[in-house]
């Protein structure tokens, strides 16, 4: 071997031992976690149960912050209110990136840039939300004969984010309408139960796969046609000094930086974060309701002080209003407690370092594409070191309870969801009492199923007349 040989021979062994030792020091400060196989990663270890059971299991392993593989995707998860708070609020700018997700991502593109929208005009809305709750009211006005609120709730509820976004609301068996909430249902269910999972993991792989899944895109698709087709209509009427909605302020804003080739407004944005809204404003609300009723049907002693403390605060012959709620703290506490205990989305949407981060001792470098991070919610609203007393049939108290999402990235509709928990659930126990078919005690207040979200078993119920 000559001497030139000999030098590439070496230089390339020091390259390799600089690797080495780069890679394990870089392995060295990642949090730890089970060793992971090839390609599979840690997924023997999460297959009897689902996801939300094994994760939380695997945290009382190796602790409140750990890597695992969900096959060949490394993800460090978070448990616990302390680490949670402490990623997500302390570091909220740190850690304020979205994470990958597959069942989103692959037909967004990453487009939805709802973080580009201060969107605080809600409040403005309050008036749409009442009468909404009270159509949702009549609707099932069914004469005490028992019923699946699911669909009511549903369609009530996304009038409200459709007259945000399209500037009216749809009569109740519009085709729009319907179609919209079925889409919507259908891709919130299968995303909730272990396809959605699957697919999460291994996204190239299932792309192949016959199965459920496959219906997820071909929702979305027919959802984006539908907004497509309202934004051409919004294209022809448009006037930009005095904007209709959400679509007329967008269409706006994209004509007034057309010329900036750095602006994020134009239409596959405005195509994507519509649809995001109008996912996260359907289902995450009706959800919530379903939970709610289920639990003061369970606790009818909690109903009840809720209705006197509506008799006393509002009385019977006006509609509440979001005034009225500093003077309802009961009522307060119990909307509270039902999302603490709903916990309607455990894991969180994946989050990303922005930028390496060190945490707690460990390095959570910014990888694109393979690493995200998991919060467990559903950890942090059972955690038993924060946690405030639940619901029992006599009582609940009016601590507030560690409420998320928090931090940088926040839900784009927390503020309208707050009021629409309380608008609905006031002006619905106004005029009705909650009556379920079999005894109380025999509700099952466990979820059906937890993926993306926690679903109430279904249910039927009668609205009976106060
Ligand atoms: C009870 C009702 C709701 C719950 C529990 C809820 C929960 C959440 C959670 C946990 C996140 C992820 C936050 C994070 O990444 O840390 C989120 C994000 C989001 N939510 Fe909500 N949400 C609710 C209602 C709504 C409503 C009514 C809307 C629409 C008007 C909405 C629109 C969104 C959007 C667009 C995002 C993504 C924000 C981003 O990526 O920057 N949500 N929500």
């Amino acid at each position: 071997m000559d001497s030139i040989s000999t030098a590439i021979l070496l230089l390339l062994l020091a390259l390799v031992c600089l690797l080495l030792t780069l890679s394990s020091r870089d392995k060295r400060k990642l949090p730890p976690g089970p060793r992971p196989l090839p390609l599979l990663g840690n997924l023997l270890l999460l297959r009897s149960q689902n996801m939300l059971t094994s994760l939380t299991q695997l945290s009382k392993e190796y602790g409140s912050v750990y890597t695992v593989h969900l096959g060949p995707r490394r993800v460090v998860v978070l448990s616990g209110y302390q680490a949670v708070k402490e990623a997500l609020v302390d570091q909220g700018e740190e850690f304020s990136g979205r994470g990958d997700y597959p069942v989103f991502f692959n037909f967004t593109k990453g487009n939805g840039k709802h973080r580009l929208l201060q969107w605080d005009r809600w409040k403005k809305h309050e008036e749409r939300i009442l009468e909404e709750a009270a159509s949702a009211g009549r609707a099932a006005k069914t004469e005490g004969e028992p019923f699946d609120p699911t669909f009511v709730l549903s369609r009530s509820v996304s009038n409200i984010i459709c007259s945000v976004l399209f500037g009216s609301r749809f009569d109740y068996d519009d085709e729009r309408l319907l179609t919209v909430i079925r889409l919507i249902n259908d891709n919130f269910q299968i995303m909730s139960s272990p396809w959605g999972e699957l697919y999460n993991i291994f996204p190239s792989l299932l792309d192949w796969v016959p199965g459920p899944h496959q219906r997820i895109f071909q929702n979305f698709k027919r959802l984006r046609d539908l907004i497509a087709h309202s934004v051409h209509d919004h294209q022809a009427s448009l006037d930009p000094r005095s904007p209709r909605d959400f679509i007329d302020c967008f269409l706006t804003k994209t004509a007034e930086e057309k010329e900036d080739p750095l602006s994020h407004f134009h239409m596959d944005t405005l195509l994507m974060t519509t649809h995001n809204l109008l996912f996260g404003g359907t289902e995450t609300v009706g959800t919530t309701l379903r939970h709610a009723f289920l639990a003061l049907m369970k606790y009818p002693k909690v109903q009840a002080r809720v209705q006197e403390e509506i008799d006393l605060v509002v009385g019977r012959t006006r509609l509440p209003t979001l005034e009225d709620r500093a003077a309802m703290p009961y009522t307060d506490a119990v909307i509270h407690e039902v999302q603490r205990f709903a916990d309607i989305i455990p894991m969180n949407l994946p989050h990303r370092v922005i930028r390496d981060t060190a945490f707690r001792g460990f390095l959570i470098p910014k990888v694109p594409g393979h690493r995200f991070i998991i919060t467990l919610l559903n950890t942090v609203h059972y955690d038993p070191a924060v946690l405030t007393p639940r619901i029992t049939s006599s009582y609940l108290t009016t601590a507030p309870h560690p409420a998320t999402p928090a931090g940088r990235r926040l839900c784009l509709g927390e503020s309208l969801a707050r009021m629409e928990l309380f608008l609905y659930l006031t002006a619905i126990l106004q005029s009705f009492s909650l009556q379920p078919l079999g005894a109380p005690e025999d509700i099952d207040l466990t979820p059906l199923s937890s993926g993306l979200g926690n679903l109430p078993r279904p249910f039927q119920l009668c609205l009976c007349p106060r």
